[in-house]
């Protein structure tokens, strides 16, 4: 059985006696433009969700099975579920106008997601939904469409073979995804490695789910929960705010003509409060200096993560810093928002506001990093670099008792132990402090220390473990004490291996 979707008859018969000519798009082109909306694999999971939360759903999973011939993925929910006619309108490409007023918790608004979400990563779509119990189900395939340039969806009955269909419950909706070229990579023939690629993939969508949803995740009630192959994901929390040690200012509002936008800032807990691995997952796989910036969400939804909108630079002194900013959508029109949520544009007003608040939180930022600047400098462990400060002058010398310089020179024949401590010296006088000071005025963010290679780490890690190892720290403490070091923490895993080898190196001499 099949489905017509063709243009709507208002827009086909054109009014009375003008001249007109036919010009109903080519459904196999016009289809086929609708896959390159520039979704990415993450983006478009998020927007099957969007639909999901709508429909009031408490608990999506998501599925994949990927092994067999014909790899698929599902998204299943347990939302209102639809008609047969819901399920056809759903299907055809711009259901919904997006001029149109929307529920306040309604996540969409171009009546395109599910259909341009999934082409941007399948030729088949499936949805199958029960609604009270009854059950109706359609597949939009490319394909066919590419064959009769016709817009077409088949429908389903009841007890076909369809993966997962037996997984919908009294109420809920099923998507399916197959013909997963886009999302296998290019990789067809090898059946193997293209599941493992479509598992990267999905691995690396995982975070982005946790971060979009966070809100339903955690503030719902009941929450919303969300399951990848059956394991229950946790929501991820851009604002640190379940850690002691953050800060977190008022809320602040701006009253405008379609909605209120709100304002809140957030500063980080300091590193030193939280686990490793919580640190790292707030600040995600681009690191906490990428991250900083607005977290922007409409109705609850987070559209925009970890930017400053052209406002500010993401820089060390405001590493820390994120601010919620909440929109509803009935101001969609006015933040000129995208299909694919992924971005806005700020209306005026709203965009000075921001300035202002860029403006008040660097330099709260500012003083509070100078304080803990510091702090650190101050208790790092055997730093490298020594900061004194003297007569209004702050002078940076490296330390030639530092372990790393001072094993070095003990083998050094004592007449050249001296050469080698004025060699130390004239590094510290040559510091190109101009030409540094003009790169942190212009781009801050991109004045890095040099990567070390793994000679050098090896070097440094021999030398420091040893004195550690001397004043009797035990392995973990040992990597606590090297783990602020940059050229350790910005490499850690491979880092933290050749210190624990070093270790039982040292421990193995003694
Ligand atoms: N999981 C779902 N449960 C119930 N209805 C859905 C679901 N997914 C999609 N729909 C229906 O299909 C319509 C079209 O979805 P979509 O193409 O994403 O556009 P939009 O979300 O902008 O309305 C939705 O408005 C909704 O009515
Ligand atoms: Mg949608």
């Amino acid at each position: 059985m099949v489905a017509r979707l063709g243009p709507t008859p208002e827009l086909a018969t054109a009014a009375s006696k003008m001249r007109t000519a036919d010009a109903t798009p080519h459904a196999a082109s016009l289809i086929q433009s609708l896959r390159d909306i520039g979704y990415s694999c993450e983006t478009a999971l998020a927007d099957i969700l969007d639909n999901s939360i709508t429909a009031g759903a408490r608990r999506i999973e998501i599925l994949s099975e990927l092994t067999t011939a014909a790899p698929a993925i599902g998204i299943l929910d347990d939302g209102v579920g639809m008609t047969l006619d819901d399920l056809v309108e759903a299907m055809r490409p711009g259901s919904r106008n997006p001029l149109d007023d929307r529920a306040a918790d309604d996540l969409g608004r171009f009546g395109l997601g599910l259909k341009s979400a999934s082409f941007s990563q399948c030729k088949r779509l499936t949805v199958l939904t029960r609604k009270n119990g009854v059950f109706s189900g359609a597949t939009w395939d490319l394909d066919a469409v590419a064959r009769t340039n016709r817009w077409e969806i088949e429908l389903h009955e009841e007890g076909e073979a369809l993966p997962w269909a037996d997984r919908l419950d009294r109420d809920g909706t099923l998507v399916v995804w197959r013909s997963l070229d886009r999302l296998s990579g290019g990789i067809e023939a090898d059946a193997h490695a293209r599941a493992q690629h479509i598992n990267r993939t999905i691995a690396q969508a995982e975070r982005h789910l946790r971060l979009v949803f966070h809100r339903f995740m955690a503030e719902d009630n009941p929450p919303l929960q969300l399951l990848l192959n059956g394991r229950r994901l946790d929501p991820i929390n851009p604002f640190g705010t379940e850690f002691a040690g953050h800060q977190a200012d008022r809320v602040d509002r701006l009253d405008m003509a379609h909605g209120s936008v709100e304002f809140q800032c957030f500063t980080l807990p300091h590193h030193k409060t939280v686990s490793k691995a919580d640190w790292e997952e707030l600040g995600g796989p681009e690191g906490h200096l990428r991250s900083q910036g607005f977290y922007v969400y409409r109705g609850r939804r987070l559209i925009i993560a970890g930017s400053w909108l052209g406002l500010a630079r993401q820089t060390e002194l405001t590493k820390l810093c994120r601010i919620r900013v909440d929109i509803p959508n009935t101001m969609d029109s006015d933040w000129k928002i995208d299909v694919k949520k992924a971005s806005a544009q700020l209306p005026p007003k709203v965009r000075e506001r921001m300035r202002l608040l860029v403006e008040r939180l660097s330099l709260t930022s500012k003083r509070t990093y100078q304080r803990r600047g510091q702090k650190l400098v101050d208790q790092e462990y055997m730093p490298l670099w020594h900061r004194i400060q003297r007569d209004g002058a702050i002078i940076y010398r490296p330390d030639p008792a530092h372990p790393v310089f001072a094993a070095f020179s003990a083998r050094l024949p004592a007449d050249m132990q001296n050469e080698f401590a004025n060699i130390i010296g004239v590094l510290g006088s040559s510091v190109p402090i101009a030409s540094l000071h003009a790169d942190f005025a212009g781009c801050a963010e991109e004045v890095q220390a040099d990567d070390a290679d793994e000679a050098v780490l090896r070097q440094l890690a021999r030398a420091m473990v040893g004195v550690l190892v001397e004043q009797g720290l035990a392995a973990e403490d040992i990597l606590d004490a090297l783990h602020p070091f940059e050229m350790f923490r910005s490499n850690w895993d491979s880092a933290s291996i050749l210190i624990r080898e070093i270790i039982s190196e040292e421990n193995v001499h003694e």
